[in-house]
């Protein structure tokens, strides 16, 4: 696809959003009846499941920590989820989002509960329209949640970034591709600590504190999201309502 002249148009993105708006978004949890945890987030065009196991014993006994659990996580890219066929397998990109990813979820685990033990968290990108590895954190927060590992807060992430001189919330493909920047971030919502932020392109101080602000208004909505779909699990809707 050509980049369109231009991708903000009478205040409004390509797919009619005003820039501070969401895609819309679904989580489910608990949806994969062999892995101890597990979620299926919808955001947009992005679809991404992920399943936890654990706290189980840590194989390769080598990789065992004495004092601690270890958190290993893996993002995965479906051959299908993109445009270009993606070669199955791990390559740099996803070796990397893989480490931003566990050092974004890490904060919120009480790993000196299990030591020895390893706890497993595969994302599965089944689709992706930017977003992915934010998204990919949002559902492996509910999916460690759905798992009944304790945990300090949950973990929420989106992205924000600029198309055509506008800060914009939840970036998708187009404006991740032609716009002037991108910067993920993920969030401890209920003491609003910041366990990741990446950013390619560029900002005026201005614009950052305005891309902050803008993340932070997005990691609510998603927080209320993941809230909700851990209590459409456990409470029934009977239960909810009395
Ligand atoms: O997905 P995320 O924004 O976290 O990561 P990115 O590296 O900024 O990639 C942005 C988007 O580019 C992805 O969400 C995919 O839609 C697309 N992409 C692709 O088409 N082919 C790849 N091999 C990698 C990414």
């Amino acid at each position: 696809m050509e980049r369109p002249e231009r991708l903000i148009v009478d205040g409004r993105r390509l797919d009619g959003r005003r820039p501070d708006e969401l895609r819309p978004l679904q989580i489910k949890a608990g949806v994969l009846k062999r892995a101890d945890g597990s979620a299926y987030v919808e955001l947009g065009k992005n679809k991404v499941l992920v399943a936890v196991y654990g706290p189980k014993e840590m194989h390769p006994r080598h990789l065992q920590q004495s004092d601690v659990a270890v958190l290993r996580c893996r993002y995965n890219m479906a051959p299908f989820s993109v445009e270009e066929r993606k070669r199955p397998g791990p390559d740099r990109r996803s070796i990397e989002i893989s480490k931003v990813v566990r050092e974004a979820l890490e904060p919120v685990l009480f790993l000196h509960l299990y030591p020895r033990a390893a706890i497993d968290v595969f994302i599965e990108i089944l689709q992706a329209d930017a977003g992915t590895r934010t998204t990919g954190i949002t559902a492996a927060a509910v999916a460690l949640a759905d798992a009944g590992i304790p945990m300090r807060d949950l973990v929420a992430g989106i992205s924000v970034g600029k198309a055509d001189g506008t800060v914009l919330l939840d970036l998708m493909k187009e404006e991740d591709q032609w716009g002037e920047a991108d910067m993920p971030i993920a969030v401890m919502p209920r003491r609003k600590l910041v366990t990741l932020l990446q950013m390619d392109g560029n900002f005026t101080p201005d614009e950052f504190r305005q891309a902050l602000d803008l993340a932070f208004k997005g990691i609510e909505r998603v927080y209320e999201a993941q809230k909700r779909a851990l209590r459409e699990k456990y409470v029934p809707a009977s239960e909810e309502e009395r």
